[in-house]
């Protein structure tokens, strides 16, 4: 582990520099690695896995689209790609890669399989964390662990293919063998994350799900849909509310912001436009912090995920998805980045 200090504050982080693929692929050497689910996550993983030459199955119920996606992959029936409970059956590293909902439903088929020894690995403190909800409990002779890429796994996939890497946090919530360490930052290499930072389940799951209500996803259509609002009450054009919006945003300045971070954006834009931020900014943390300190304590309550497990079990749970999907989808603001997207000249 390297020590970084990170605006002063130390933290552990491995890189690939410390611990090398080599290195990972002798600890992984005597394992066979079961993926169980080929969805978002899955592909990115065992993809990558397999490319790094590690040995690795996927497992995925066989009546669905997405065996044949898994098929499309390269991965061949009978030989490398199984039948869930097959695969269990065959990896001494479970890669259990369902939605959580998924998570909870498979739960005593995975359970039965897991023999001592083992290792039970998560990229979501979900299942562990809300036990109370899931049912998840592992028995007490198996490694226990998580790696979490921060992005999703077509980015996961898509940057490795690129030489780069996604960072991941990592976890370790039982380690039943001693040897679950070197197991879970082996398996963090594998999965072509960058650096790698530790966590705790508790921990990646509560900053997950106050990340993905917040700036990520929640938030974030929350000020694109006031601030445009606003500029459409006040006459300005579709076209001007969203590229004031939207694409300017995501087309011009984030990448700067990726490259440089905000601070420098603050000192490289117009004088007016740095005037104005630095005498915004505050005022708009201090309305959403408010927010922020509620929507963490939702999370930790338990209520989010309660919220989820309910909502995602519901036999009409696509139906009612599908309505408030297609809310967003026909509001005037993203009809008009649909129209604004097919104008950007590559796309021409
Ligand atoms: N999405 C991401 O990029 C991302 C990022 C970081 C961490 N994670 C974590 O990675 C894990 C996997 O997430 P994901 O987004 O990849 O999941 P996902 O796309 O929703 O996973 C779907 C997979 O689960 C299977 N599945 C669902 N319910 C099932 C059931 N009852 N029985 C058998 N198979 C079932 C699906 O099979 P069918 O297609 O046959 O239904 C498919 O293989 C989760 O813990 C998630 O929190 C995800």
């Amino acid at each position: 582990m390297a020590k970084i200090n990170f605006g002063g504050v130390e933290e552990n982080v491995v890189t690939r520099e410390e611990f090398s693929l080599s290195r990972a692929l002798e600890v992984m050497k005597d394992e066979t690695i079961a993926v169980i689910g080929y969805g978002v996550q899955g592909p990115g993983q065992a993809l990558n896995l397999k490319d790094n030459g590690f040995n690795v199955i996927v497992g995925q119920r066989r009546d669905s689209k997405t065996w044949d996606k898994a098929v499309a992959d390269g991965w061949e029936p009978g030989k490398t790609l199984f039948e869930i409970e097959e695969a269990l059956q065959k990896g001494t590293i479970i890669q259990y890669l369902l939605s959580d909902a998924g998570q909870i439903a498979l739960w005593p088929t995975v359970k039965k399989h897991l023999t001592s020894g083992k290792v039970l690995y998560f990229s979501h403190g979900f299942g562990i964390t809300f036990k109370e909800q899931t049912g998840i409990v592992p028995p007490a002779d198996v490694d226990v662990v998580l790696v979490a890429p921060k992005g999703s796994g077509t980015s996961l996939r898509r940057m490795f293919l690129e030489g780069r890497g996604l960072n991941s946090s990592f976890a370790i919530f039982q380690d039943a063998t001693g040897k679950a360490w070197e197991r879970v930052v082996a398996m963090g290499i594998g999965v072509g994350s960058g650096y790698l930072f530790e966590t705790s389940f508790r921990k990646e799951v509560y900053s997950d799900l106050t990340g993905e209500r917040g700036t990520l996803m929640g938030a974030i259509q929350g000020l694109f849909a006031a601030q445009y609002e606003v500029l459409r009450e006040n006459g300005h054009s579709p076209s001007e509310a969203f590229n004031e919006t939207v694409e300017e945003l995501t087309q011009s300045l984030m990448p700067l912001v990726a490259e440089n971070g905000m601070d420098w954006m603050y000192a490289n834009c117009s004088t007016t436009a740095q005037r104005g931020a630095l005498d915004w900014w505050k005022r708009f943390r201090d309305v959403n912090l408010p927010v922020f300190k509620e929507l963490y304590s939702e999370v930790a309550k338990g209520n989010e995920s309660k919220k989820a497990i309910e909502a995602n079990s519901r036999s009409d749970y696509r139906v009612r998805l599908e309505e408030e999907l297609s809310e967003l989808r026909e509001s005037e603001m993203w009809r008009t980045g649909s129209e604004v997207r097919k104008l950007r000249p590559e796309n021409m």
